[in-house]
């Protein structure tokens, strides 16, 4: 048999692109690759890109610079993009960047296999269409990468959204939702390779809806079909449009203990004048109102958010506005950006605030997340929580996991294994850590 090619991919953005990226591992697995940890040994290797502000994209082309090296003492090595950036400017890539043998959009690397062939052949290959064909369905049957019991699954892809900012309606498409049944048979095929947590994927994954038994299903439906697979312990989904949180999902994280008490809910903006700016077509107060029905129904739902600072027109009073936001809700954990102009969306031709008037207002927004971020494990100090058991820990005989907040605790007994749900009574924590004890 002849030895293994290797592949190497270095995956950049969201989530998303961290099951694209396995998933094109598992195409490229039927064209005889294994992948490997490192570049310098590597036959192929394959930036898995994203495209949502402006340094992500650099990044790419900055990296892709160092391969130069590689590729002089390995002149059979194969250098791919894929991704977002791949997507929104495949033939300016191939024009910058010689070194580039091939560009694939996230709607076609199910074609990966014929495009390997093409290149190893001596020839480019670019594809960035937006087929007919699912994906997903074309993908060849490989076996999937296992990287212990916490595991993504795509359930929805693409957006309509066009919040005016935001590149992702056009790098990855329209929305669309995968069936039900592909879905179910995905998540029981992850829960028999020793999966116990599933996080649900989708650009919009709250506006899930697949064609299920009986029509079409929502997600609130989906997440109560998938808890009834014994062997998943816990389900998670991101991220999710405020406008799309509809009764029977905010009603589900009252009632479907499987469902983690972790929500992602972007808002970006505490101004209604920029949100509507922002073709976010909801309000501060229709967002709060959520945030309200959300915690009736979960009183101790940790909530996550996204926050743009400096959108055009952006002033201080808006800002204030979003800290007033930021307040009322109380976030466990948040992400929060200076706008970034991307070529094609509507926002990009108006004018902007200026940098340091953006980084001032980022500064003091991030300072107030911390604050809030703080409040949350010091509250938790000798309480206990459940950590699901992921990796192996640096100490002999720890394990290491996350609790249902998803911050990452440890704890140490010779009784538990990878894929347990083990209870830590918290003896220390920080910010983004628990320490604890397995009881
Ligand atoms: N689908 C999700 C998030 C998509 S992108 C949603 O609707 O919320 C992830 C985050 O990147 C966004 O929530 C936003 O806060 C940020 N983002 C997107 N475009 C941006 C831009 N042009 N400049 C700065 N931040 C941006
Ligand atoms: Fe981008 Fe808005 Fe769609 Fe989220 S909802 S992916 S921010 S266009
Ligand atoms: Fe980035 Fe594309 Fe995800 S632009 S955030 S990789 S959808």
């Amino acid at each position: 048999m002849a030895e293994p090619k290797k592949l190497f991919i270095k995956t950049y953005g969201c989530q998303m692109n961290v099951y694209d990226s396995e998933r094109m591992a598992e195409a490229l697995g039927a064209s005889g690759y294994v992948t490997t940890q490192s570049a310098d040994d590597a036959d192929m290797i394959l930036l898995n890109t994203c495209h949502i502000r402006e340094k992500a994209a650099e990044k790419v082309y900055s990296e892709l610079g160092r391969f130069k090296a590689l590729k002089a003492a390995n002149p059979d090595l194969k250098i791919g993009v894929a991704g977002c950036v791949a997507q929104a400017e495949g033939a300016e890539i191939m024009r910058r960047q010689p070194l580039v043998d091939l560009v694939v959009g996230p709607q076609t690397y199910h074609r990966l296999p014929a495009m390997e062939a093409a290149v190893r052949a001596g020839g480019r290959a670019v594809d960035t269409d937006f087929p007919e064909e699912d994906k997903f369905d074309h993908l060849p049957k490989g076996p999937r990468a296992m990287r212990g019991p916490s595991a993504f699954l795509t359930v929805q892809e693409g957006c309509d959204k066009f919040c005016a900012f935001c590149v992702v309606p056009y790098t990855r498409g329209a929305e669309v939702s995968r069936p039900v049944a592909r879905v179910l048979a995905e998540a029981e095929d992850l829960v028999a390779r020793g999966v116990r947590e599933i996080t649900l994927l989708g650009q919009n994954v709250n506006a899930y809806h697949g064609d299920g038994v009986g029509g079409v299903w929502g997600l609130a439906r989906l997440i109560r079909e998938l808890a009834r697979i014994e062997g998943l312990k816990r389900i998670r989904f991101t991220t999710s449009h405020p406008n799309d949180m509809e009764d029977d999902l905010i009603a589900a994280h009252g009632d479907e203990p499987k469902l983690m008490p972790y929500l992602h809910l972007p808002v970006q903006s505490g101004s209604d004048r920029i949100l509507k700016a922002m073709n976010r077509k909801h309000t501060a107060a229709d967002y709060l109102r959520v945030i309200d029905r959300l915690r009736a129904a979960r009183p101790d739902l940790l909530l996550s958010g996204d926050f743009i600072v400096g959108f055009p027109g952006e002033t201080e009073a808006d800002f204030q506005d979003t800290l007033a936001l930021v307040r009322a809700v109380g976030y466990g954990q948040a992400y929060s950006f200076k706008y970034s102009a991307r070529p094609g969306t509507p926002a990009a031709e108006r004018a902007g605030v200026s940098d340091d008037v953006a980084s001032d207002r980022l500064a003091r927004l991030q300072a107030l997340l911390a604050e809030q971020q703080r409040e949350i494990p010091e509250a938790m100090d000798g309480r206990e929580v459940s950590v699901l058991l992921e990796n192996p820990g640096r100490m002999g005989g720890q394990l290491v996991g996350k609790s249902e907040y998803l911050e990452a605790g440890h704890g140490t007994d010779p009784r538990a294994q990878l894929g347990d749900i083990g209870r830590v009574r918290i003896v220390e924590s920080g910010p983004n850590s628990l320490a604890g004890v397995l009881v």
